[in-house]
Parts: C-alpha cells; structure tokens; sequence
C-alpha cells in the first residue's frame, strides 16, 4: 500500500508548493492514472512515491509518504529501490551502462539476484517489452523509444511490488506505446504490482487504468474510476486536462438530447451510444 499523508513539497528556491496537502492511499494492486496539465506536480507525486523526494531533491518536505509501511523519509533510497521501481520522465538521466544487456545485469547483481534466475529474469524482461533482438546493442545506437523500453525492462526485471513509470511511452509510437501498457497491465494482474503511471496518451490511459487522480497545481482535484473521473468533462476542461474525445462525444451527445448517455472511454462505445439514441 501507498499512504501519502497531508503531503506538502516545495523545491528550494521555489515560491509556491509543488505538492500542497496531498492525502492518498493506494491500495495493493492498483492501476492508478495520473493526469494533469504541466506543472501540476505528476513528476513530482512520482518521486515523492519512489523516495527520490526529498532523498535526492532538495526542498522543504512536509506530511509524510510510506511504501509497504515504510516511511520513505526514513528508508535509504536503495531499501525503498527494492519495493519501489521508478521510470523517470527523463529516461537518458536512469540508464548508466552503454550496452542493453548491462544496463539489466547492473540491476540484479546490485540486488543480489541469484546468478541462476539472472538469465530467466532478463530474457522475460527483455522479451515482455518487445527488446530481446536489442539485447547485445549499444544504449548510444538506440533510439529515444528504445532506451524508454530498456529503462522499463531493467525495472521489469528487478520485480518490485510497486512499479511508478512517468511517462513511459512518451517517445513511443501508438503500437509501442500499447504494447507497454499491455504489459503493465499483464504484470498488474498476474503478479500482483501495484502499477502507478503518469501519462499524457489519456485513451490509451482510460483503457487500462482501473482508478485516475487528476493533479492541478499541486491538489488532488479528482480521484475516482475512470468514467466517474470522466463524467465530469466541463471540470476537467477547466482544470486544463485533454479529455478523450469519446468522452467529450457522449457528454454532447447527453446535452443535445436532454438523454442520459453513459460516459464513453472509446470509440466503439460512442458509436454504440450514438447507435441507440437514434434506436
Ligand atoms: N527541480 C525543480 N526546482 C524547482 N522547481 C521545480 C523543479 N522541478 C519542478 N519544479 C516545479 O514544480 C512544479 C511541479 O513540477 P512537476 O515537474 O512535478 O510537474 P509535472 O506535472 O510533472 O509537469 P510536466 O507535465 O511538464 O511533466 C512546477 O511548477 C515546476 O516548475
Ligand atoms: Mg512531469
């Protein structure tokens, strides 16, 4: 479980909080979205939940975070690794070796993986994200989407329960991009990890996450199911977040019509509801 309690963060030099009072728990087993517009805090909410705030960043820290009961302010930064794994926005700034293999070996040896499961744990890793042809690669000869799947492979790999990913797919084309999320999702229900994941692809978002968190200016201004979240389009508009557009279709459709439409979180459904309204 993840208790974030009366959460304050303001980085040093900052005049206005990153994070301002967030309370949130999120249960084992979750697969929370998080969406917001820039500057909202998602970057910051991520790294508050793996221990890089405040271990790493400096700033004045309030409230308190703990991970499988563990206060991260309290736990050095490798003890909350093993339970916490984190892609970064900025993936060029996580990976430290210069061939694909490496960068996954590093992240064992440094746990202690048994020498006998190393290869099991990296050739599952490696061919769940779609990378095994990369295995023997360079990192300098790979593109931006490639290293994004070398960063998450290394985390896959390492089997923490609680996997925090802030934008993986932002250099992704739609078809990566999909096959990511597919297997967040594979290791959310066969493995039990508890999947947290910042993400601006909203459709892609609304199709595999099971609960949203909307950030604005540092608050938690929504939280709820995805259609409870998208129910509400005018108020996220306002807040500034890109609603899907089969979202913005059935709450138009329910205007027009003075009908009750169901919130649609894709196309197929809002042909669906189209489809029954002219009956
Ligand atoms: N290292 C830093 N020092 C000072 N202020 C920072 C730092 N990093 C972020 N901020 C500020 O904190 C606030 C939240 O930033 P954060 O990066 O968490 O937002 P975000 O929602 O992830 O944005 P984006 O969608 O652009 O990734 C912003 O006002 C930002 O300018
Ligand atoms: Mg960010």
């Amino acid at each position: 479980m993840i208790e974030l309690q009366s959460l304050t963060f303001r980085y040093a030099g900052a005049d206005r909080d990153a994070l301002h009072d967030i309370t949130l728990t999120i249960p084992d087993g979750a697969f929370l979205g998080i969406i917001g517009p820039a500057g909202a805090g998602k970057t910051t909410l991520a790294h508050a939940i793996g221990g890089i705030v405040p271990h790493a960043v400096r700033g004045d820290f309030y409230g308190a975070v703990r991970v499988d009961g563990l206060d991260t302010a309290d736990t050095r930064l490798t003890d909350l690794s093993r339970i916490v794994g984190t892609v970064f926005q900025d993936v060029e700034s996580q990976i430290i070796s210069s061939v694909v293999e490496d960068e996954l070996l590093y992240g064992l040896e440094n746990f202690g993986v048994p020498r006998e499961e190393i290869e099991e744990r990296m050739s599952f890793a490696l061919e769940e994200v779609g990378i095994a042809a990369l295995r023997h690669r360079t990192i300098a000869s790979l593109s931006g989407g490639q290293r994004q799947k070398v960063a998450i492979a290394s985390l896959v790999a390492l089997r923490p329960k609680i996997l925090v990913l802030d934008e993986p797919t932002g250099e992704l084309d739609p078809s990566s991009s999909r096959q990511i999320f597919s297997l967040l999702q594979k290791l959310n229900r066969e493995y039990g990890m508890t999947v947290v994941v910042v993400e601006q692809k909203i459709m892609l978002l609304c199709e595999f996450a099971e609960r949203l968190a909307v950030l604005s200016e540092g608050q938690i201004a929504r939280l709820g199911t995805v259609r409870g979240v998208l129910g509400d389009i005018a108020g996220l508009e306002a807040i500034g977040v890109n609603c899907p557009r089969s979202a913005r279709f059935s709450s138009l459709l329910g205007e027009k019509t003075g009908q009750p439409v169901p919130v649609c979180v894709n196309a197929d459904e809002a042909v669906e509801a189209a489809r029954r309204l002219i009956g």
